[in-house]
């Protein structure tokens, strides 16, 4: 898929087939994301791949925006490491651009996939670090909930030209 079309057409998809996702596939999505930018070419992200519905039901009951997840085949949790990029903003920014290279993988190879938010919601974040054993120095930041495709959604054209600012605003 080109890079423009994939932009433009991902959508956050939230009901899955429950057909599995090949491992190849899973491949290219980590891949994506290990690709992001990140200040400093800092690199601080960690991925921690769910797989077991027993840890999606359990996160499903803390997250009130994530009822989809025990229908859907992984969950990946990006987080951040607090020891390779200090300045919390740069982490958690790196790692939403890993988050978005990533659901824009999934999208390119035909997966669903939604962003759920963790940070800054302490109440999401100490309970995955529970249920990941995450060490202190790692931050969850957003998990992405993946799988194949349960239902379809059309593009959205949200190009607003009134929120443009040429040479200030
Ligand atoms: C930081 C962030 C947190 C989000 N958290 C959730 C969430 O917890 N549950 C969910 O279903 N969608 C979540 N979303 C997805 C947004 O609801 C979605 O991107 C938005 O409605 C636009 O729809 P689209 O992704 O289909 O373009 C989140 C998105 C972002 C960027």
């Amino acid at each position: 898929m080109d890079v423009l079309e994939a932009i433009y057409t991902r959508r956050s998809i939230r009901k899955f087939s429950g057909e599995p996702v090949s491992d190849q596939d899973l491949e290219a999505v980590f891949r994506a994301g290990f690709h992001a930018p990140s200040a400093h070419n800092g690199q601080p992200w960690e991925f921690v791949i769910i797989k077991d519905k027993n840890k999606f039901d359990e996160i499903a009951k803390v997250h009130p925006y994530a009822k989809m997840l025990p229908q859907a085949e992984v969950c990946i949790i990006v987080c951040g490491d607090k020891n390779k990029q200090t300045m919390t903003g740069l982490l958690i920014e790196d790692c939403s651009a890993a988050i978005e290279n990533i659901l824009l993988a999934a999208h390119g190879l035909g997966l669903g996939a939604v962003w759920c938010g963790l940070y800054p919601i302490t109440q999401l974040t100490k309970k995955i670090k529970k249920v990941c054993s995450l060490p202190n120095n790692i931050i969850p930041v957003g998990m992405v909930v993946l799988g194949q495709k349960g239902e379809e959604k059309k593009t959205a054209d949200r190009y607003d030209a009134t929120k443009l600012h040429y040479e200030g605003w």
